[in-house]
């Protein structure tokens, strides 16, 4: 986990340069009508315009989601996976899961070498690590069930932009280059895509993905068949014999995007609905929200040592419950009702001390490292539909594969399951039932796309990566807008921080914290570690009074932006 939170911190460091956290203008945007935030602006031009044309925010989120795939080459894709949460404006709300899931051929222990040893590399940086993707089956899902412009209106942006081209900022050209330099360097078809003919992009060049563009014309064309049969199809699977992988035909025939029923939680009047396995992080909000109902946060004041310990109780206990019980529930049995109860809530919260930490017993499991790279979006249209978007390749640049021909990299989401059966260690392997690795089983993940109402009215659309600190942070975000009352840019500006049970330690961002904050947590007996920053929360609230939506992009993501339809061009 130090690892991914140092990698974390150089990756935001260097895409922020060297400004402190907050330096720059804030992003704000007001639209009378529809808003997209995400975590790049040119997506949210896309999405923005789309809006403006008539489309809603099914149409809009799906058209800033393949805009990512070519802008946001971290975590924007169609090689990967992610989860969709809609709540329309009568307030019915449902969810997409286009998670990736394991192929056939998939088995418990696929991560052992040839002596029976675990091997990282194969569990993360292999062909093996590929998951079968989701991304295309969920938008065309999402569409086909919500949307209600034209598909080929929808992808069409994101053909010219691969094809055409876009100006390359400062932070993008610096991260292909490292990517391209670093993990990229292993796969000709990376280095081809992510350099000029070898030699490194710098900001200001117009960055083409021909290879892109002809793929993205294809689902343009041809829906989800034209990613999962032809030649897209073929291309990967002809990549996997390749490399040693093992997703088949059969494998991306048989994907299927699921819609499933949200988690919906109560907090202090208002209602939060996030996404139900097989992500864990619905379930371990509304968790952390039930325990903390009980306690007057606001008098505590706002990421004051008595908060900070208060909150970072409820975030032990929910990380608890998820290293036990929590994975795709169409191969376990998760107990989502107990566990998102307020009973078990009170349970949970019997044995906190206001006055000392309480300490982690890493009986039978441990955490495993998860990588920082994701994205979220939000969207809400002018009739007040709200969509929330997570989705991502796992690792920053995935699995590092781009697919030869056909220009987009491959997840490495196989990671997101355990590393084999009975492997735990205190080395933070985990090697419990519930999410090992089996045909057709999707890995257990942390995104919660998430949206906040109350009496009936939309409030937020909220959500951010960040691996397990992903969970936290929309905890937070929501938090800070029910007890302390902040504006949404506000709730997403302010400082964070991160306990997941274990390693049992409070992780704070750095340079937001008062002076004798930590000495204070750790006179609780808490340990502390600051440092990095967390997240990229690109979120959208409403205006209680004049109903507008503000989008609120990240300032911790040096290209996020938001754009309002009624305001094109307006944001950073
Ligand atoms: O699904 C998950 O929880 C992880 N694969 C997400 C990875 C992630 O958030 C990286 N984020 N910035």
């Amino acid at each position: 986990m130090a690892a991914g939170w140092a990698a974390a911190a150089t990756v935001v460091a260097l895409a922020a340069s060297s400004s402190p956290l907050l330096a720059q203008d804030n992003g704000t945007v007001r639209s009378a009508g529809g808003m997209v935030s995400s975590q790049q602006w040119i997506a949210s031009e896309v999405g923005a315009e789309v809006l403006a044309r008539g489309g809603n925010a099914v149409d809009a989120a799906i058209a800033t989601g393949f805009a990512l795939a070519v802008t946001h080459p971290t975590a924007g894709n169609i090689g990967g996976g992610g989860f969709m949460v809609v709540r329309f404006p009568d307030g019915r709300t449902t969810s997409l899961d286009f998670r990736e899931k394991a192929p056939l051929a998939a088995h418990p222990e696929m991560w052992l070498d040839e002596d029976g040893g675990y091997s990282s590399e194969r569990h993360h940086n292999s062909h093996l690590a590929v998951g079968v993707p989701g991304t295309v089956a969920g938008f065309d899902k999402a569409h086909r069930l919500y949307g209600s412009a034209d598909w080929v209106d929808l992808v069409q942006p994101s053909v010219d932009l691969a094809a055409r081209g876009f100006e390359l900022s400062e932070a993008l050209a610096g991260s292909i280059t490292r990517f391209a330099n670093g993990r990229g360097s292993r796969y000709e078809a990376s280095v081809a895509t992510f350099t000029n003919a070898g030699e490194a992009y710098g900001a200001g060049e117009t960055w083409r993905q021909p290879e892109l563009a002809r793929a993205l014309e294809r689902i343009r064309d041809e829906g989800r068949d034209g990613f999962y049969r032809g030649e897209t199809a073929r291309l990967i699977t002809e990549e996997m014999r390749r490399g040693g992988g093992i997703i088949t035909e059969e494998d991306l025939e048989r994907y299927q995007a699921r819609e499933r029923t949200p988690i919906h939680g109560t907090y202090r009047g208002y209602d939060v609905i996030s996404m139900p396995p097989p992500s864990s992080g619905g379930v371990a909000i509304v968790t952390m929200l039930n325990i903390l109902e009980a306690f007057d946060l606001r008098t505590m004041g706002h990421n004051s040592p008595e908060y900070v310990h208060h909150v970072s109780e409820a975030m032990r206990r929910a990380f608890r419950d998820r290293a036990r019980y929590l994975a795709d529930v169409d191969f376990a049995d998760v107990p989502v009702r107990k566990l998102t109860s307020k009973e078990h809530a009170t349970w949970l919260r019997r044995d906190i001390d206001p006055e000392r930490a309480s300490i982690s017993h890493p009986t039978d499991v441990a955490a495993p490292y998860e990588s920082p790279e994701t994205t979220h979006y939000s969207v809400v249209d002018a009739d007040g539909m709200a969509v929330s978007v997570t989705y991502t390749l796992e690792y920053g640049y995935g699995s590092g594969i781009v697919v030869p021909g056909a220009g987009f990299l491959l997840n490495n989401e196989m990671g997101d399951f355990n590393a084999g059966p009975g492997l735990t260690n205190a080395r933070g392997l985990i090697g419990t039932e519930a999410n090992l690795a089996r045909p057709e089983q999707r890995m257990l993940s942390s995104m919660s796309p998430s949206i906040v109402a109350r009496d009936g009215e939309l409030v937020a659309v909220v959500g951010t990566p960040g691996g397990r600190t992903i969970i936290n942070t929309t905890l937070q975000l929501i938090l800070n807008l029910i007890d302390f009352g902040m504006d949404v840019q506000e709730a997403v500006d302010a400082p964070r921080f991160h306990h997941q049970w274990l390693p049992d330690r409070i992780r704070i961002e750095g340079d937001g914290f008062a002076p004798g904050t930590v000495e204070a947590l750790e006179a609780l007996g808490h340990r502390v570690q600051a440092g990095g920053r967390q997240g990229s929360a690109n979120s959208i609230g409403i205006d209680p009074v004049t109903g507008e939506r503000i989008g609120a992009p990240d300032p911790r993501s040096a290209d996020a932006g938001a754009r309002g339809s009624d305001a094109p061009g307006g944001g950073r």
